[in-house]
């Protein structure tokens, strides 16, 4: 990072959208505070906050020793890790900030104030009219529950980059972060029936299937498959904000398709609910991916990988829509399953796996795992490296043995969806293998959205669009 100081364009671009949001947050005040606008203006005070602080703090974290080098450049600089955490921190505090402003209206002008919970207005005017906007005072729970299994993921996130955690002692760290979004479901919704598609539902017999205990073992289950899955699609400047910015618009959209039709209250309210999350998340990432993108002044760190998947399962559980969002994460499902030979230690896995910078072109090449004579892969993953290479889904090259004739494997390309994808396209530069990678994303996004509400007619009898609430 050249310099600490805000530049006169930055300055003048961050006092623009500061104004802004400080006219849209008087404006939305004037209207009694609502929500969707105040979380608006508050997302772009983010937004600002964090684009200055990023700057603002840098040098502190060079000086605290939270540094890595970007490998994949010519002069190996070392730059600021961790910076996600500048992010988490102000976006746990404008969520903070966001309490009385979603929740006034129903707690004190709803009700007849002093933490009585009559409604003194009548319902159908809470209902259907302009409270319609507003939190009712029953989401605080669900509310604080966020807060506090961000906050929980922010510590481990801080603490992996800080003390570069083992996996076996981090594991289980954000099923545990996620027990109060679990409770708050379990008290507050509880539905654990899925539905059954229509072609099973003669075989099965039954339009319901009641998955009890199980289905609090998938959200957990979630839990920690989505911030690992987010920090292992990595190692290329701005890959980490990118996909998490793309999955936070491609949820924001499904949010808007729910809040713009003609809705029952319970699913408005589970959809603003998620708004108020996401849009400030939004806020904090664009601010990062400004400094993460190529050539990148700050790393994003673990934090902010564990923080943005945290986020996307808070909205989801909450929301009431994890299997949606099961379709937004088909490229980090794709990495996981591809990467499982060497998370697993079945193929040998080196401690990093980002693509080859090749400094003589100034592009990103493979990177491989290198065999010899004595450690070759075992016997029965050989035959499946020789198919996936038949496959094109993985680059091996071999090398005979002089005296017998035999041959060996002498590199294979590492197993991560960075990789195969130079494999398919061939070598490219930093910055065009990140767009193209999180095109791809949102691409594979929007198709799963339209299969999750057009498609779903084929499959379902009603797609909750028209439902309202109900589970499908
Ligand atoms: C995960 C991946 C690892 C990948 C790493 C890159 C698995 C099992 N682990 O490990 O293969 O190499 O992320 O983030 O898949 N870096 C760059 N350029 C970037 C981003 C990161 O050079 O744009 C390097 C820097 O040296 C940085 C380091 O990667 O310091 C960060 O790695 P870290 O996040 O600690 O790795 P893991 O999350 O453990
Ligand atoms: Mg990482």
């Amino acid at each position: 990072m050249a310099s600490n100081t805000l530049s006169s364009r930055e300055f003048s671009f961050l006092a623009l959208v500061t104004a802004v949001s400080v006219l849209l947050l008087s404006r939305a005040l004037q209207g009694g505070g609502e929500p969707i606008y105040t979380s608006l203006a508050l997302s772009g005070l983010a937004y600002a906050s964090t684009y200055y602080l990023i700057i603002q703090t840098a040098p502190s974290f060079l000086k605290a020793g939270l540094k890595g080098k970007d490998m994949s450049k010519r002069v190996q600089k070392e730059i600021p890790e961790c910076v996600g955490a500048i992010c988490a921190i102000v976006y746990l505090l404008i969520v903070m900030i966001f309490i009385p402003f979603a929740f006034y209206q129903d707690i004190v002008a709803a009700t007849s104030g002093g933490g009585n919970r009559d409604v003194v207005i009548e319902v159908e005017h809470v209902n259907q009219g302009r409270f319609l906007h507003w939190f009712p005072h029953n989401k605080l729970a669900s509310y604080l529950s966020a807060i506090l299994s961000l906050q929980s993921i922010t510590i481990l996130g801080i603490g992996d980059d800080v003390f570069d955690l083992r996996w076996r002692h981090k594991f289980f760290i954000p099923f545990i972060a996620a027990i109060p979004l679990l409770t708050v479901y379990y008290v507050d919704f509880g539905i654990t029936s899925v539905v059954v598609p229509n072609f099973l539902q003669n075989i099965l017999g039954a339009e319901l299937v009641h998955l009890g205990g199980a289905y609090y073992v998938y959200m957990g289950a979630l839990a920690i498959f989505c911030p690992n899955s987010i920090n292992i699609l990595a190692g290329i400047n701005g890959i980490e904000v990118m996909q998490s910015i793309v999955i936070a618009l491609l949820l924001i959209i499904n949010d808007s398709l729910y809040l713009l039709s003609a809705y029952p209250p319970p699913a408005t309210e589970s959809h603003l609910f998620s708004l108020s999350f996401l849009l400030p998340f939004l806020g904090v990432s664009l601010a990062l991916f400004w400094h993460n993108q190529y050539p990148a002044t700050v790393f994003v760190g673990d934090t902010y990988c564990y923080f943005a998947g945290m986020v996307f399962i808070v909205v989801s559980i909450l929301g009431h829509f994890s299997k949606t969002l099961i379709l937004l994460l088909l490229p980090q499902i794709f990495n996981f399953v591809y990467s499982a030979p060497q998370l697993f230690h079945l193929i040998p896995c080196p401690r990093h796996r980002l693509p080859k910078y090749n400094a003589h072109r100034d592009v990103l090449e493979p990177s491989v795992v290198q065999w010899t004579a004595e450690k070759q892969p075992r016997a029965y993953a050989a035959p499946a490296m020789r198919l996936l290479a038949k496959l094109r889904l993985l680059r091996v090259t071999y090398r005979q043995d002089q005296d017998s004739g035999r041959e060996f494997f002498d590199t294979s390309s590492n197993m991560t969806i960075i990789n195969l994808w130079l494999v398919a396209r061939g070598p490219m530069h930093e910055r065009r293998l990140a767009w193209e990678l999180s095109i791809m994303q949102l691409l594979v996004g929007l198709l799963g959205l339209v299969v999750r509400h057009k498609m779903a007619l084929f499959l379902f009898r009603e797609d909750n669009l028209d439902l309202g609430n109900a589970v499908v």
